[in-house]
């Protein structure tokens, strides 16, 4: 395989506050031909083989680079990567079938929101969602201002939120059981009685905890999470054709997959979930990858899609370097997760693709070009994960 530094992305930032030094911003290399000299003929035979330890070592190489801003030839990182068959398990909650059936009914059951109205599964619904609002209304009434991301491979997340703010999909749903803005819940004493009122439950919970009194906040966030991490959705067009079936996806969408390559998209999309670094021992939980957006200030996108409005992970974090800083979403599935963007403003995947060329590589991208990235971004819907099937 030719790997050939490529001429880096020009990640200027036109925040004069934002300083460059943040974490994963610009990337040293990228396979020069990444469709036709490789992944589709013979030597994706070796490349079929993608294992953990592998993409391991890739990321322990990548981080190191990454640091040390070193462009180096390094026959290391996979820009491209199947899904792994696991996603990333914590210590503190292995994953069990009963944790994960517990988990399921937890996310489609209202009665986790104060005012019994709202389920989990009322902003994150897994069918296409072709009319869904741009931003949700939780049990305060009021309306949100951001897009409710998908969960689907969120198990493979080291940064959760738009803006990064949380990294354990425990410490989420807590999070978000006691958030005005979602579920509402007052105090975790008043919901704990609400599901200890049904003996399903109490069974239920028993079972997945081995514990009498299991109904406990922290086995709530535990069930939640455990279901979470089953929403893997392999099998996707994309990862047939990287394992080797050269067959899997169309021309154009070869064509698509070289566009997001050359056009610079993959400097930030990559790696499993598309999302930059997978976790692995080498990235703790909750270490980042953020860009900012628009990375290119001044185009008529701005104002059009409102996309200074929210000034992203400076509200969490209070460093000034942080404004407009947006953690690079996961990019599998993206095809059924309409509308786009932090504030859910870009209504169609070519919208979403058009503003992407032009406020994050600066170039105007031709409609058949849009095209054929939007069909090679349809590659990556996966199966749906079997847990939600039955
Ligand atoms: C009222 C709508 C609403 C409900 C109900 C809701 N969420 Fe969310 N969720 C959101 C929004 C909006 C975000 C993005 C917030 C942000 O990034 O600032 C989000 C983000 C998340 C994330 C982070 C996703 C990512 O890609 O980083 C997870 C995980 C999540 N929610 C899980 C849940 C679970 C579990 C429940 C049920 C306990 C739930 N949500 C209920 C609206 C909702
Ligand atoms: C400099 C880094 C960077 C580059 C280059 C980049 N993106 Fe993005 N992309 C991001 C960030 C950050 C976001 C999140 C924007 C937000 O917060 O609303 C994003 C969002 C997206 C979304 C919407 C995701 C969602 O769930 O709403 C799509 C689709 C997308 N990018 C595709 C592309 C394509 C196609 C290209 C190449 C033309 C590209 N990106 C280039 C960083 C980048």
């Amino acid at each position: 395989m030719q790997i050939t530094p490529r001429s880096e992305l020009q990640l200027t930032s036109f925040f004069k506050s934002a300083p460059l030094t943040l974490s994963a911003r610009t990337h040293s290399t990228i396979y020069s031909s990444v469709i036709n000299s490789s992944l589709a003929n013979s030597s994706a035979s070796s490349r079929s083989t993608i294992k953990p330890s592998r993409i391991t070592m890739t990321l322990i190489c990548s981080v190191v680079l990454f640091s040390y801003g070193i462009h180096a030839r390094a026959a290391a990182f996979d820009y491209f990567q199947a899904l792994p068959e696991q996603p990333l398990i914590p210590d503190d909650n292995p994953l069990t079938r009963d944790k994960i059936s517990l988990g399921k009914k937890l996310f489609f059951d209202k009665r986790l929101s104060v005012n019994n109205r709202l389920s989990c599964n009322n902003c994150h619904g897994f069918s296409a969602r072709d009319n869904a609002p741009a931003v949700t209304t939780g049990a305060s009434g009021k309306p949100g201002k951001r897009n409710p991301p998908t969960l689907l491979n969120i198990g493979l997340q080291t940064v959760l939120y738009w803006d990064g703010r949380s990294s354990r999909l425990e410490d989420q749903a807590i999070d978000h059981l006691m958030d005005p803005d979602i579920m509402g819940n007052k105090t975790g004493k008043a919901l704990i009685e609400r599901l200890s009122g049904d003996k399903q439950y109490v069974q239920l919970f028993m079972q997945a905890f081995d514990s009498a009194h299991a109904i406990k906040m922290q086995n709530i966030a535990k069930a939640l999470a455990s279901f979470q991490r089953a929403l893997m959705t392999p099998n996707s067009p994309f990862d047939r054709f990287i394992k080797g079936d050269g067959k899997a996806i169309s021309k154009k969408a070869r064509h698509g997959m070289q566009l997001f390559n050359d056009t610079g998209c993959l400097a930030c999309h990559f790696g499993v979930n598309f999302a930059g670094p997978a976790p692995g021992p080498a990235l703790g939980m909750g270490d980042g990858f953020y860009e900012l957006f628009p990375n290119n200030l001044g185009s008529s996108y701005d104002k059009s899609h409102r996309l200074t409005n929210d000034i992203g992970r400076f509200e969490y974090t209070k460093n000034t370097g942080d404004k407009y800083l947006w953690r690079v979403p996961p990019l599998r599935n993206i095809a059924l997760t309409a509308p786009y963007f932090h504030n859910g403003s870009a209504k169609t995947l070519h919208e979403a693709v058009t503003i992407m060329a032009k406020t994050q590589t600066n170039k105007t991208l031709s409609k058949n070009d849009i095209d054929a990235i939007v069909e090679f971004l349809k590659t990556l819907t996966g199966d749906t994960p079997a847990v939600l099937k039955n």
